[in-house]
């Protein structure tokens, strides 16, 4: 349709980059994309941490068990941030800001800042050839990497992205179809739903088994079931609150 549309419908995550280091005009570019996204109330409630020391790659590396985040390719950490708001705020107007900024309308602002920025920087990067992959399991070991960063109150980190030229060839993943996920004038939970999630289970079932690495046997459905099984991350909660966000 367009190359724009083209980038996006090929999107895959890449998990294996070349050594070649990125261009420093492509990363300013894709910074600047990041920097173009919609915000909402002109807040730009995020921050963006590049990592270039090898230290603290090999520490990201080891917290969130991917080992290539170490060997190659740019790491940026996404943070949730009001702790620039308030530096020109006197005492007063600041307390009034601190308590209000831990509501949890403003955590959900930041997270979707962050994230916007982070897939407006994601489409960017693509279009350039620079592969990439969310890395959420940063969270593993939350305290670490508020020390390695320095990250003070009111800013939280909520995933990093690890972007490099892709040296591997993925399929594409097949996503869920345009009827289980957009429905018209209200939620649609009638049997129809189940029926477009069995018939992706047999898509999904055949891409695990024919797909050229990792290849396995398993469903969506299955999966979904066994992934919320999963308690998840037990210090996230008082983490986020501890650093004054959600607690209102
Ligand atoms: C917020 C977020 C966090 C993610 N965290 C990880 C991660 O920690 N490790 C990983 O290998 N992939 C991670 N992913 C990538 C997903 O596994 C991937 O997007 C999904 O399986 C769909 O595959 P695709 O991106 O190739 O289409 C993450 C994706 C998102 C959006």
């Amino acid at each position: 349709m367009n190359s724009t549309i083209d980038t996006i419908l090929s999107h895959r995550s890449i998990r294996k980059f070349k050594s070649e280091p990125l261009k420093q005009a492509q990363l300013d570019i894709i910074i600047d994309a990041a920097r173009a996204s919609s915000t909402s109330s002109y807040l730009m409630a995020y921050t963006m941490i590049g990592v270039t020391d090898p230290d603290k790659k090999r520490a990201l590396a080891s917290i969130s068990n991917q080992s290539y985040i170490e060997e190659n390719g740019h790491f940026i950490l996404f943070c949730g941030d009001y702790h620039r708001h308030m530096l020109y705020a006197s005492d007063k107007e600041k307390a009034v800001m601190a308590q209000n900024v831990q509501s949890t309308e403003y955590f959900m602002i930041a997270t979707v800042d962050a994230t916007i920025a982070a897939q407006n920087m994601t489409i960017a990067a693509e279009s350039l050839g620079i592969g990439v992959c969310y890395i959420g399991s940063i969270k593993r070991d939350l305290d670490l990497v508020n020390d390695l960063f320095d990250l003070p109150e009111h800013v939280v980190p909520l995933f990093g992205l690890a972007l490099g030229y892709p040296d591997e060839q993925q399929e594409i993943k097949p996503k869920l179809p345009k009827d289980a996920v957009y429905f018209e004038n209200s939620y649609k939970d009638d049997p129809s739903h189940k029926d477009v999630l069995a018939q992706f289970d047999q898509t999904i079932e055949a891409y695990y088994r024919t797909r050229s690495t990792n290849k396995r046997t398993d469903s969506w459905t299955n999966q979904m079931i066994k992934t919320l099984h999963n308690e998840r991350n037990n210090r996230l909660t008082p983490y986020v609150k501890e650093k004054k966000f959600n607690n209102r």
